[in-house]
């Protein structure tokens, strides 16, 4: 293949990257491990939420179901307690699921492949790369926040709505094949430092979304939904759209979309967890 830039940039990047990671690099519990089923547990909860948070919930979590087996077999309430808190609870009920098609269908063996791994509920594209990544050090090439942030800042300082295809490619001439696992996590820490450092250059991407603000959102009333039938087990919709208060939703609204995503269950006009 052609390169796209010229092979010292891609020399200088790479070292700039890997000088950064080994004076800097973060603990993680998920970096200590090879176990693909930790993993895609990490990955799933680091989707949209920050590592410092994900922190205390990951090992929680793994405490409570140590493995794929464990989480399939587990009650969703149980998988839920332990969810709350990182929001986004849909991943909660995907993450359930995707456990269970894995004891199904994959022997309990979580497949390493990103064509299987997309098939599973929650996994996307590069939620499956980093898997590959990261669990099976496989050399796959993806383009996520922190990614972007890294080769936006070096390669395209002065471009606006830089496009991932671009990206992709000087991405694939960068990655180490030797130790892509590695590659990858010192990529992460390099990218979030830039993210700290200068106004966050990935948002020159054509392809960045801001997180929507969380304060008076529908995610909140979701997340108090969800609370409020943790303890209460069911409750009748009249009851709880009494008792979440909210001034710019529909709370009845929300409680349709939750039902139509199986993240609540209605029977007549009662509803509870599934
Ligand atoms: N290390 C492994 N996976 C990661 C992720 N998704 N974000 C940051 N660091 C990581």
């Amino acid at each position: 293949m052609q390169l796209v830039v010229p092979k010292n940039d891609i020399q200088n990047f790479r070292k700039k990257v890997k000088e950064y990671y080994f004076s800097n690099k973060r603990p993680m519990p998920w970096r200590e491990t090879t176990d693909s089923y930790a993993i895609m547990v990490s990955e799933i909860m680091l989707q949209q939420t920050q590592v410092d948070r994900v922190i205390p919930k990951f090992e929680a979590f793994m405490d409570a179901f140590p493995t794929v087996q464990d989480l399939a077999h587990a009650p969703f309430k149980n998988v839920l307690t332990h969810w709350s808190g990182l929001g986004y609870n849909r991943r909660a009920l995907w993450l359930h699921e995707a456990a269970q098609s894995i004891v199904r269908e994959y022997n309990s063996i979580v497949p390493d492949s990103i064509e299987s791994l997309v098939k599973l509920k929650g996994i996307g594209h590069n939620t499956a790369a980093a898997i590959c990544a990261y669990a099976f050090n496989q050399p796959v090439v993806y383009v996520e926040t922190n990614i972007r942030a890294a080769f936006i800042h070096y390669f395209f300082p002065d471009r606006e709505d830089v496009h991932d295809d671009e990206i992709f490619k000087i991405a694939s001439e960068a990655l180490d094949k030797n130790s892509p696992r590695e590659w990858y996590w010192a990529l992460m820490d390099y990218g979030t430092f830039i993210k700290k450092q200068h106004k966050n250059p990935a948002r020159k991407s054509k392809h960045h979304t801001k997180q929507s603000k969380f304060e008076g959102s529908r995610r909140q009333v979701r997340g108090e939904i969800l609370r409020y039938l943790l303890v209460h087990d069911s409750v009748s919709v009249q009851h709880i759209t009494e008792s979440i208060a909210s001034h710019s939703h529909s709370v009845e609204d929300i409680l349709q979309d939750m039902v139509a995503e199986g993240l609540v269950i209605q029977d007549k006009s009662t509803i509870a967890l599934p």
